[in-house]
């Protein structure tokens, strides 16, 4: 018996096997004479290369095979097994050799091991579809790596998802056989890569740590089914697989306290007796430390965390908001959303340097209501703004502004009295009985809702004006 060794290169490529099949076949080639090479193998037993072979001439008699076979052989081929192109090729030869409806037998060894490989395929690729975790390149305006390590050779596979997925941006997957590059137009592939090749830890995954710590639900925590959906080669470099260890540990007390919880009655209002805020000899840091754990209002439970002001403590001005947003929420920070960067271009056009500004917001905890996966705004209350007073009186008795700019309808009810209303008030100048001088504007985030063009433009010159008057020397800036 001649024995024929083969190569197929790259070994995951259905056209390169389909290839070396049809010439095996068509020179009556059976599975049992063929040695299978692996990449950088010799033949151990001498045996010329199939390639060798003639290639049959162009109109020779194609060979029929069933299409399912076809998208099975795909699959299967991407699968790490070496076994897999020898088996691909046995089915083959049984189809066409009587077997046609080989695929129709689910009890047959061959077709039993070819689903198992196409299944473990099929999981892997939605394993780096779920975990792939870009990072900014730094120094680089909107260009993304990301380091996976796939158990099998999928990266041909998927990487047409993320193109589809990620289509506006510039990145690339390194796995250590393979990389391949998105540059917003084609794919691009190439050899394996190091993980010191993608860049470490950037900035957004803290943010997305403190929203997968806060959106994990330790009454469904399910160890065995989280080990089983998530083995150790998928979630090792996830941002969040830090975190797990301690949610994990914790989630017995934290269940322990929701049954508690539970048995309350429903919270439709302010308690009356609220816990105390921390006293003005506290300082900043201390009033920050205590308001992390407030609960004089229901706002923090579905919020990610409390935002407490920041700026220096002896700023001359402060500006007093709403309350945080989704970002500000997530990143426990105030004024870095969308309205936050509105308010720097204003005070940029304006020349202030936002770093000798308190920044500030009446309430600080983020009110939203749930729409599908969104978080909208939801205007407090003033039962919300009442609530979470005392914290923001301690700011202004600890910083001692000269100027307190509320932006907002609720700024001003906080700083300035319930029944000062922005139609009546705006950019007018007032006391406090400190001596504290104060107006109240518009809300950036008012600015805009007011959309595109002339309406937002007009909106956005009222802030601007009214800020304006932060320049008058009188203020010491
Ligand atoms: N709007 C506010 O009022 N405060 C913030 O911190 C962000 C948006």
């Amino acid at each position: 018996m001649t024995r024929w060794s083969v190569r197929v290169d790259p070994a995951w490529s259905l056209q390169a096997w389909r290839e070396t099949a049809r010439l095996a076949l068509q020179h009556r080639v059976a599975p049992e004479q063929l040695d299978w090479l692996q990449a950088g193998e010799a033949s151990l037993l001498d045996a010329p290369a199939l390639a060798s072979l003639p290639t049959p001439a162009a109109g020779s008699a194609a060979i029929p095979v069933p299409q399912a076979f076809v998208a099975l052989a795909g699959t299967c081929l991407c699968h790490s097994d070496p076994q897999r192109l020898p088996l691909l090729y046995r089915m083959l030869w049984r189809i066409v050799h009587g077997e046609r409806g080989l695929l129709t037998n689910p009890a047959d060894p061959d077709v039993l091991r070819a689903m198992a490989l196409a299944q473990a395929v099929r999981r892997d690729s939605h394993k780096m579809k779920a975990f792939v975790r870009f990072r900014e390149v730094p120094g680089e305006a909107d260009a993304f790596i990301a380091w996976f390590e796939p158990a099998h050779h999928i990266v041909d596979r998927v990487a047409p998802f993320f193109a589809r997925r990620f289509a506006g941006m510039r990145w690339a997957i390194l796995t250590p056989a393979r990389s391949v590059q998105w540059d917003g137009q084609q794919l691009a592939f190439g050899p394996g890569a190091r993980q010191e090749d993608a860049p470490r830890e950037d900035a957004r995954e803290a943010l997305w740590r403190t929203y997968y710590a806060n959106i994990f639900n330790p009454a469904r925590l399910n160890t065995r089914m989280m080990q089983q959906e998530m083995p150790a080669r998928y979630w090792k470099h996830l941002p969040e697989a830090t975190l797990l260890p301690r949610l994990v540990r914790d989630a017995g007390d934290r269940v322990q306290d929701m049954h508690d919880r539970q048995a309350q009655a429903p919270r439709r209002r302010i308690p009356q007796a609220a816990a105390p805020v921390a006293a003005t000899r506290a300082g900043l840091d201390g009033l920050r430390e205590a308001a992390a754990s407030c609960r004089r209002c229901p706002l923090w439970e579905p919020a990610t965390q409390t935002v407490f002001g920041e700026g220096p403590a002896d700023a001359r001005i402060m500006l007093v908001g709403e309350q945080p947003g989704d970002a500000e929420d997530l990143s426990g920070h105030p004024f870095v959303g969308p309205a936050g960067r509105l308010l720097d271009s204003a005070l940029r056009e304006l020349g202030i340097d936002r770093g000798t500004l308190y920044l500030t917001n009446a309430v600080k905890h983020f009110r939203f209501e749930r729409r599908g996966k969104r978080r909208i705004h939801s205007t407090p209350q003033i039962t919300h703004i009442t609530a979470c007073r005392p914290w923001l009186m301690r700011e202004i008795e600890n910083v001692r502004p000269q100027v307190i700019v509320c932006l907002g309808a609720s700024a001003a009810t906080a700083v300035l009295g319930a029944g000062v209303t922005l139609k009546e008030h705006r950019g007018r100048w007032h006391s406090l009985d400190d001596g504290t001088r104060a107006f109240a504007t518009v809300h950036p985030a008012w600015v805009l809702r007011q959309g595109e063009g002339e309406a937002r433009e007009a909106a956005y010159r009222l802030l601007r004006d009214d800020l304006r008057q932060l320049l008058d020397d009188r203020h010491g800036r």
